[in-house]
């Protein structure tokens, strides 16, 4: 059998989308599995320095990379700092309508020109240490005691900001540090063809959850690429999701995979009704009534689907009848390369991943919460950063029931990391297809690092 063959047996995705109570989004219909090979994946992309400040040079100095949201520099002179590897970078709206990025050191003596986001306080960027400032085109302002800087001039080049570029998709603000880089757009590709009609514009940021992890970046990563490890990490969801029926697809800079809500895990050892799945999907304890009773002849999925929408009716109508079941039930997960997450239709997880400072054993994971939301736009939520010791369902209570889950995924990646290190494998082995998302991204990996 060729490697882009192998499914699991028995109901497809497919078989799924063909049982839809609505019209099926033809997005969902897409396949595109590529071969990626079947070799191991180096140990050394984990746990090695080397490989980390290569990943520096050869892939976040050039790559496109999401830094903030739209919303969050709403007004002339906001900032948000974004930081990759040690490389620290301002994003700031320069004027209305328009978004910069300069690297974020003052240019007299280096000092960190922000520290913190928000508003820069008036129409420069002033370091605190000597009082330099410059306009919010990056163009110098204010010298301070000119008198003994004759030897600086304000016109000149090399006392402009160097600045990063920055670009726009679905109200996330992306940056680049490669002068000669392709269009965001280019580089996204079809991705905006299939988030047309799930517009992250339109939605708000209604949560910010930061966490430092001990592991490498592409160890969170990875763990948030496949539905491979729900049976054994998350066994209580697996009455209504059908992780074994993911379907998984690789395009040119970004992959998705769909794991399909309300419908029961192959894995299980009994065979439970409709009803099971509705309330295991809806965390029914024993002691309580269900939600609903699963009409016969219908399913938990056309039941879960019809709540969501009735749920959406008073922010979009109608319109909620043009999403499929799939669309309101299913998780679909895209990845950019190399590090954004943003997820499908109206589920409200975004993630992004890189690594903590210079250090290719620490981690970042943020999980962005994007909703719709009725008239005036609400103020974007502000960050919440947790600590590699703190716990998600303590600290980060505003993720509501996925901070349980995330309780469960962090518990394995610092003993990955661990592993890791003492492993005497050279490389690590994927599944061909549940882990394809995982080796396209070393496949695109690869690529970065081999470009001149
Ligand atoms: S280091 Fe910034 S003004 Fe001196
Ligand atoms: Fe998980």
């Amino acid at each position: 059998m060729a490697i882009t063959d192998a499914r699991s047996p028995g109901l497809t995705y497919h078989d799924l989308l063909d049982a839809d109570t609505h019209g099926v989004n033809p997005t969902l219909r897409l396949d595109s599995v590529q071969d990626l090979g079947d070799h191991d994946i180096p140990v050394e992309r984990y746990i090695s320095r080397e490989f980390h400040d290569l990943e520096v040079e050869k892939i976040w100095k050039r790559v496109w990379q999401m830094a903030c949201r739209e919303e969050d520099i709403p007004n002339v002179g906001d900032t948000v700092r974004y930081d990759i590897a040690d490389i620290s970078i301002v994003v700031l709206r320069s004027a209305p309508g328009e978004i910069k990025a300069f690297y974020n050191a003052c240019l007299h003596r280096g000092r960190l020109l922000r520290e913190e986001d928000g508003y820069c306080g008036g129409d420069t960027l002033r370091c605190p240490f000597h009082g330099f400032a410059w306009h919010l085109d990056g163009s110098l302002a204010e010298v301070p005691a000119a008198w003994d800087f004759p030897h600086v001039d304000p016109e000149a080049d090399k006392w402009q900001l160097p600045e990063v570029m920055t670009s726009t998709w679905g109200g996330w603000v992306f940056v680049n540090m490669d002068p000669g880089a392709e269009p965001l757009a280019d580089f996204i590709g079809d991705l905006a063809v299939h988030f047309d009609k799930w517009a992250q514009q339109d939605k708000y940021k209604s949560a910010h959850v930061a966490r430092v992890f001990r592991c490498n970046w592409k160890v969170v990563q990875e763990a948030f690429s496949e539905a491979f490890h729900v049976s054994a990490t998350h066994p209580q969801i697996l009455v209504s999701i059908g992780d074994q029926n993911t379907k998984y697809d690789t395009w040119e800079n970004f992959s998705r995979a769909i794991s399909p809500g309300a419908t029961p895990s192959p894995h299980l050892t009994w065979e439970p009704t409709e009803q099971d799945v509705f309330d295991a999907l809806t965390d029914r304890r024993v002691d309580q009534e269900p939600v609903m009773e699963v009409p016969p002849g219908s399913t938990a999925r056309a039941v879960a689907a019809s709540l969501a929408r009735d749920k959406l009716r008073s922010i979009l109508g109608d319109e909620v009848e043009t999403y499929c079941d799939a669309e309101m039930t299913d998780s679909i997960y895209y990845t950019l390369f190399p590090n954004f997450h943003p997820w499908a239709a109206f589920n409200r997880i975004n993630y992004r991943f890189r690594p903590y400072g210079n250090d290719p054993d620490m981690s970042i994971m943020e999980c962005v919460y994007l909703d719709p939301f009725e008239g005036e736009r609400p103020p974007p939520a502000k960050i919440t950063w947790l600590g590699p010791d703190d716990s998600w369902v303590e600290k980060a209570p505003e993720l509501g029931n996925l901070a349980r889950v995330f309780e469960q995924d962090t518990f394995n990646l610092p003993k990955v990391q661990a592993g890791l290190h003492t492993t005497q494998r050279s490389g690590v082995t994927l599944a061909n297809y549940q882990e394809s998302k995982i080796r396209h991204i070393h496949s695109l990996i690869d690529r970065w690092i081999a470009k001149p």
